[in-house]
């Protein structure tokens, strides 16, 4: 398995708002992934009607598509062993009542419409959604010194 499985977190408007994107960039990076690219934006309704497009048509859809342009957020990439899935973990289920203890949005949230946190779930639409977010030479490749010590 190689060490270098991208995806795409997004640190939702109502992270940024409550000044939790350092706290949530650490336990990336405490877990040992290796961030590849950071950026914050406001996102337009059109990207926000792409990234979210599987949802359309659900009861939730426009008052996601309000809620994640309504503020900037910040859009990462982190590269790692397994990285999809190791993050949706580290994430925890959408809905933070059913998260477990030590995930994200069990940790920091309440509830679904304000979960704090999105990352891809599968690497086919973390591919996706990476070249959504970011340009090409947006994404570092860059070696990390410290992997050394995080992987056998
Ligand atoms: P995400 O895509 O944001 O990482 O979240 P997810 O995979 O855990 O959940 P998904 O089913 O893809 O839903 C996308 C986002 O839509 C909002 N949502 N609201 N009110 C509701 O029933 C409901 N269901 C989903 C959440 O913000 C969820 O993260
Ligand atoms: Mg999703």
């Amino acid at each position: 398995m190689p060490n270098n499985e991208k995806t795409l977190i997004l640190v939702k408007p109502d992270g940024v708002q409550r000044g939790l994107v350092g706290d949530i960039l650490s336990r990336f990076e405490h877990k040992g992934l290796k961030l590849v690219a950071l950026r914050m934006l406001q996102v337009t309704k059109n990207m926000a009607e792409t990234h979210y497009g599987e949802h359309k048509g659900k009861p939730f859809y426009n008052g996601l598509l309000d809620f994640i342009t309504a503020a900037p957020l910040v859009a990462m990439v982190v590269e790692g062993k397994s990285a999809v899935t190791v993050v949706r973990k580290m994430v925890g289920s959408t809905n933070p009542e059913d998260a477990a203890p030590g995930t994200i949005r069990h940790d920091f949230g309440m509830h679904t419409g304000r979960n704090l946190i999105h990352a891809s779930d599968a690497p086919k639409s973390a591919e996706k959604e990476i070249s959504l977010f970011f340009d090409i030479d947006q994404v570092v490749e860059w070696k990390k010194d410290m992997d050394y010590w995080v992987y056998e």
